[in-house]
């Protein structure tokens, strides 16, 4: 079986982040999201992966490198626009061949392994498998309706959802779906949806599976579900200590990269810390993440993710549910000034107290 991870689409719900950065590449624990997905296909026995790309494609490339990393081979595959789930299956046509195949949206996270999925698959090579959990909100997704444990229908982000059971970003398919996707017209959205795709399996009379996901899963398209995955990622932390430690606290599940320093802090788990850090006069509350080379002196964050070599310093409010992007310097002072000189870009947000 082959894999493919969908890596194309802008990340606009993640601006101003996505501005500077693929939205695949935003770390979750100090792990760009892409790679939770790419680890689980590589466990479940998946070594040739192609990696669907768009605007973003040359970082991501570089991000990911060749596969050796993970004793994988990827291949990458621009897809000239992003014209839906369907259109990129259609687009890796060439690298997939004849094979089966696993798709992972690059943007998602589901906790349980596909090891087992992978397996079943092979075992009863239905035409599809697809994975469902229940939603609160069903519009925002795929659903699908089910009769019994047979699935009956599939529509994209219907308005009067006929289930809430929504379709999670990973699919198994064998080389049928191909046929399908040369049926399909746009959809509403003007995508070819592979929502759509699956649907003609089904008129068609082919099996399509399904498995209700155990464990949670996370599509982290926008910022309160990046820092969602970030604690929930966090919540199964290994502690590990390679910092140098001077009067500090440190309290839970913590991990802390080599060469990072902590001095005169408290630290309260689940958090990461990167290596080459300083933590100084500082408190890191849960479900944060800070990434390697950054600094937090004389302040407070929780249920955070900080990227790499930034400096946080003197700030008298604490930060909270905040997503702050690679080399930021946020620093406060002691005097309030009367004026405030600001450059900020498009859909940046501030709150000056
Ligand atoms: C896509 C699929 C949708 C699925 C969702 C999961 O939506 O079209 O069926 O439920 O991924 O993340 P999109 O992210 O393109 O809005």
């Amino acid at each position: 079986m082959k894999g493919l991870i969908l890596a194309g689409g802008k990340g606009s719900r993640l601006r101003p982040i996505t501005f500077s950065m693929a939205k695949q590449l935003v770390p979750v624990a100090n792990k760009p999201v892409i790679e939770y997905g790419l680890e689980a296909m590589v466990a479940a026995g998946i070594r040739e992966i192609g990696v669907i790309t768009g605007d973003t494609g040359e970082e991501v490339k570089s991000g990911l490198g060749d596969g050796s990393r993970w004793d994988a081979r990827l291949t990458f595959i621009p897809q000239e626009a992003p014209l839906g789930l369907a259109h990129a299956v259609k687009t890796a046509r060439g690298f997939l061949g004849e094979s089966d195949f696993l798709m992972y949206l690059g943007d998602n996270l589901i906790k349980s392994s596909l090891t087992d999925l992978v397996q079943e698959f092979e075992e009863h090579q239905p035409a599809a498998t697809i994975l469902l959990t229940p939603v609160p909100n069903p519009s925002d997704f795929g659903v699908a309706e089910m009769r019994g444990d047979q699935v009956v229908g599939l529509e994209e982000k219907p308005q009067s959802p006929r289930s809430n059971l929504a379709l999670v970003g990973v699919y198994l398919f064998t080389k049928q779906i191909h046929d399908t996707i040369e049926q399909l017209r746009p959809s509403r959205r003007g995508e070819f949806e592979i929502t759509d795709a699956i649907q003609l399996l089904i008129n068609g009379g082919h099996t399509v599976r399904s498995h209700i996901v155990q464990g949670w899963w996370k599509d982290t398209g926008t910022v309160e579900a990046m820092l969602e995955a970030n604690r929930l990622i966090l919540e199964d932390l290994d502690p590990q200590q390679h910092g140098a430690l001077e009067d500090s606290r440190i309290e839970g599940r913590v991990a802390i990269g080599e060469g990072s320093s902590i001095k005169s802090s408290t630290i309260r788990g689940p958090v990461v810390i990167g290596q080459g850090c300083l933590i100084e006069n500082a408190y890191i509350g849960p479900f944060t993440s800070i990434d390697s080379q950054t600094q937090v002196v004389n302040s407070e964050i929780e249920y955070s993710i900080v990227m790499r070599e930034c400096v946080l310093s003197d700030l008298t409010n604490r930060i909270e549910g905040s997503l702050i992007g690679r080399g930021v310097t946020i620093k406060g002072s002691v005097s309030i000034p009367g004026t405030l000189n600001l450059v900020m870009g498009d859909n940046s947000s501030a709150v000056i107290p």
